[in-house]
């Protein structure tokens, strides 16, 4: 896309863009050659660094007391400000996979982060720890996502061309108290993945 065309998304303000992406619709999944990483509302990566996994109660995560099979809200990258802060687009599935899962593992290996966002039509999703789900569940269609990987295996989302059925992830790091840090995001497809929009799996 040339330069020009960046710059104007740039410009649009948000509700416009939102009004814009609303009468798109489904056009999402029928145009995955458009590089909608390029204008997409995603946080500015070149401001991204290294940052602490902060729990809703201000604690950081750490591997020895998060626990297994369970999930929390974070927000990613926090801004400091409040409002901003509660954009849907900064809401993150911090999940500790189930045992049968790998989550009893005392590293990195026992967690995922996954964008909030539903792939569909952009619902907030959350992780289901109940015996018999162990799974992500979007309320407004029934889309439900694999924990380990974040593909869609059901409901809507799962019938769309990849990347569009894979949520956008997060790379952590554990220090050697085991606290959780975030490495820093980068939002393509090809890589943490755009949110609202899915990741290629490598
Ligand atoms: S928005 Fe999630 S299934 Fe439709």
């Amino acid at each position: 896309m040339a330069s020009g065309d960046t710059t104007q998304a740039g410009t649009l303000s948000r509700r416009d863009f939102l009004k814009l992406m609303g009468a798109a619709g489904t056009a999402l999944t029928f145009a995955p050659f458009v590089p909608w990483g390029k204008f997409m509302p995603n946080p500015d990566t070149a401001k991204l660094e290294k940052v602490k996994v902060i729990l809703p109660d201000g604690n950081q995560a750490n591997v020895n007391t998060f626990p297994v099979n369970h999930a929390e809200v974070v927000t990613y990258p926090s801004s400091g400000d409040r409002v901003l802060d509660e954009e849907a687009f900064r809401k993150w599935q911090f999940i500790r996979l189930p045992d049968e899962l790998g989550g009893s593992a005392n590293d990195v290996s026992a967690f995922r982060v996954y964008s909030m966002v539903c792939l569909h039509l952009w619902c907030l999703w959350k992780y289901w720890p109940q015996e018999g789900r162990k799974r992500g569940e979007c309320p407004c269609h029934g889309s439900q996502y694999n924990p380990l990987t974040g593909t869609a295996f059901a409901g809507p989302a799962s019938l769309q061309a990849e990347p569009s059925n894979t949520l956008p992830n997060l790379d952590l790091e554990a220090d050697a108290d085991g606290n959780l840090w975030i490495l820093p995001a980068k939002f393509t497809p090809n890589d943490n993945g755009v949110v609202g929009y899915g990741r290629f799996i490598k």
